[in-house]
């Protein structure tokens, strides 16, 4: 008993730097774009996303996870663990005007590449790309496969003619066909089987899937043919097309060895777009909006390392809690200059969330605001529209219909309560004490914002300089 305490003693004194690092966790970070709550079989089992089913339900479903109401943002809380109201990137990045993620930030890859991580991304960027600078491989990732910017042609990888699909620094043109969701797959495929498996992996994988345009093999339209939207059927077979790219990551994982030390995580990047056919419902709202469909977003976590599995976990978590709870995993400390907060503990015991409050966003130059706190919400300042509740095709077509928002704010819900939104307390004389607390501490924060710069476009942008391609290296 003492020998072998002696010895565990001695392992950890002079273990580190060799064997420990092979002991931290493989992770595994999944991101979909602008799935909604109702597009995933655990909220609707009219979606069919089996191999993401059994993971949440195996693992530790997210009820109430906030991202931010659009892509650029969500992706900048979850890579820098800061809300960007407070970085100048509320909203999306255009591919023609010359701003990008600021460079002072340090990015979860590179956070974790110190704590002895690979670290390789396939899919997505959308956090700026006029110069090599904001670009993935000089922002902590070993290994970049994928797009810079928003939205492109699932089988082109263009948009607005011009190609974006890149392996590193260097243009792909010979993937013309292939589906981007299938080709990540592939890729992420090969990372895994040349990874080394004594160095811990993460490996950010943010798909296209289910953003529009609305592009998927026949085949996954089969199974939704009673589905008589044909938008709504494209999200179906869209979603079942990412969930099967996820079993081939996944089954990739289990076969080589790595997936019993693999912690995944799962999340939307925002919440549908109805008008596209993506669903929120019951949730109020679309995509870009302050509602709750546009940001309360289906997420779960599954692996090992989690002490409690396979329940639903209720606490309040953001996006900007992400980078914080994945250096912890990962043996890194706590950086106190964060707006996020390490969730580990409570999400891997089912204990109460560190989390109490919220930014929506601040977003001066738009003039709209919206703070969560404790079990309120506020949303004051110019109003963007979308305010239904949007029942998708499937569920239209059994006689649930989608209702007509029509209000106008300010907004003061009780979100515990009325998750839906349905009960607007602003002006109700009985609230007036918690309307007033939610205006100062609005008012508090306002003063941390960095506005959205407002910038010109850029002809030097255009891709006809550099051979039809939307190349880095103008600004
Ligand atoms: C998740 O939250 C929604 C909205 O509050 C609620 O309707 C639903 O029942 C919750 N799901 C679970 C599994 O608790
Ligand atoms: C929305 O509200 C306005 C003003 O109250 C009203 O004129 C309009 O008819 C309403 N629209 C719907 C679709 O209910």
């Amino acid at each position: 008993m003492a020998v072998l305490l002696f010895i565990s003693i001695l392992g950890c004194l002079f273990g580190q730097g060799t064997a420990q690092a092979s002991t931290k966790p493989h992770i595994l970070l999944i991101v979909a774009d602008d799935l909604g709550w109702s597009d995933v079989s655990w909220n609707n089992p009219h979606v069919m996303t089996p191999t993401l089913q059994t993971l949440a339900t195996n693992g530790v479903i997210f009820n109430q996870t906030y991202s931010q109401p659009t892509c650029s943002p969500s992706r900048t809380a979850l890579l820098t663990g800061k809300f960007p109201y407070r970085l100048g990137m509320q909203r999306v990045m255009n591919s023609r005007k010359p701003h990008g993620l600021p460079l002072d930030e340090e990015l979860l890859p590179q956070k974790l590449k110190k704590l002895g991580y690979a670290t390789h991304m396939v899919g997505k960027w959308h956090l700026g790309s006029c110069k090599w600078e904001y670009t993935p491989t000089e922002r902590g990732f070993d290994s970049f496969y994928g797009y810079h910017h928003g939205s492109q042609d699932y089988y082109t990888h263009k948009s607005a003619r011009a190609l974006d699909l890149w392996d590193g620094k260097t243009s792909v043109s010979d993937q013309n066909g292939v589906y981007s969701t299938e080709l990540f797959a592939s890729r992420a495929e090969d990372i895994i089987n040349q990874h080394d498996p004594n160095t811990p992996l993460f490996l950010y994988l943010p798909f296209q899937s289910v953003h529009t345009p609305h592009q998927v093999p026949s085949s996954y339209l089969q199974t939704f043919s009673t589905v008589q939207d044909d938008d709504r059927k494209s999200i179906l077979g869209m979603a079942t097309a990412l969930d099967d790219a996820i079993k081939r990551v996944t089954d990739t994982l289990k076969g080589k060895g790595l997936w019993d030390n693999t912690l995944t995580i799962f999340m939307s990047d925002n919440g549908g777009e109805y008008s596209d056919g993506q669903s929120n419902w019951p949730l109020r709202g679309a995509k870009g909006t302050f509602w709750e469909g546009a940001t309360r977003v289906p997420a779960f976590i599954h692996g090992n390392m989690l002490d409690r599995t396979g329940y639903t976990y209720h606490g309040m978590m953001h996006f900007v809690d992400i980078l914080p709870t994945l250096v912890s995993v990962a043996g890194g400390t706590e950086d106190p200059g964060l707006d996020g907060k390490n969730m580990w503990r409570s999400i891997s015991t089912g204990s109460d969330s560190p989390r109490t409050e919220f930014v929506y966003d601040i977003d001066s130059g738009e003039h709209r605001f919206a703070i969560r706190v404790g079990d309120y919400k506020l949303v004051t300042g110019n109003r963007a529209p979308k305010d239904d509740w949007y029942a998708p095709a499937e569920m239209q077509q059994m006689g649930i219909l989608t209702e007509i928002g029509n209000e106008s704010g300010p907004f003061l819900f009780n979100i515990r309560e009325d998750p839906l939104e349905k009960s607007n307390l602003y002006g109700v004389a009985e609230y007036a004490a918690v309307q007033r607390a939610m205006r100062r501490r609005l008012n508090e924060l306002t003063p941390y914002e960095v506005p959205f710069p407002d910038l010109a476009d850029d002809p030097a942008a255009d891709p006809s300089n550099y051979g039809n391609v939307w190349a880095p290296g103008w600004c």
